[in-house]
């Protein structure tokens, strides 16, 4: 068994986090996208100056998923205003949950999604959602699993690639 725990992260891990995210956006979509694309959206989306806006969002929380004291994988959540739709205000956002390669499989993605699960009912709100490629079946596969339903989509821009997403939520009984 491995010794799995998260931990919120504050700014003193920021490099960690920019570090990670590319890493794991790179292994997951690289393969699907041109690199023109990729790198125009990891330049983008991870540049320190938005990562550091993100993080100084009082309606986002990062956390890293740690196996054995090593970084794993991460959760980005959003609530209120931070989400990146105004679908709910009550709801609760699953903007980012990746698991790097080599340590998927393990269950850190499953006590980074429990983690989410957790602050929604310490929030009392009412759904947690998410919006994911409709290519992306192993992670559609994940949601569901965890009691996630397909409500909607919405267009997610790479690159120059306009890309379809699917929207998830999970209803919470308080
Ligand atoms: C999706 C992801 C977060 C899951 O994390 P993980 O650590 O690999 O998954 P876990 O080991 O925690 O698996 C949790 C459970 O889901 C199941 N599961 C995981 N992937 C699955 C799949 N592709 N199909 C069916 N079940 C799956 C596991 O069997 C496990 O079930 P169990 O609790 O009965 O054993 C991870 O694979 C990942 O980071 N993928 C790439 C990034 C990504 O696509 N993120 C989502 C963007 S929207």
């Amino acid at each position: 068994m491995y010794d799995i725990y998260i931990k919120k992260i504050g700014p003193a891990e920021f490099e960690r986090l920019q570090n990670i995210s590319k890493q794991t956006f790179t292994e997951t979509f690289a393969g699907d996208n041109s690199s023109e694309d990729m790198t125009e959206y990891l330049s983008r989306a991870f540049s320190t100056d938005k990562l550091r806006i993100e993080a100084d969002n009082p309606g986002s929380e990062f956390y890293f998923g740690l196996i054995d004291n090593i970084v794993a994988g991460y959760l980005k959540i959003n609530t209120g205003e931070a989400q990146t739709e105004q679908l709910d205000t009550n709801a609760l956002e699953v903007e980012r949950i990746y698991v790097l390669k080599e340590f998927q499989g393990k269950r850190t993605g499953q006590i980074l999604l429990d983690k989410a699960i957790q602050i929604a009912r310490q929030k009392k709100v009412t759904c947690i959602w998410l919006g994911v490629w409709e290519k992306n079946e192993k992670a559609i596969k994940f949601y569901r699993k965890n009691g996630f339903i397909e409500f909607d989509k919405h267009i997610f821009v790479l690159g120059s690639d306009r890309q379809t997403d699917i929207l998830m939520k999970l209803e919470l009984n308080q």
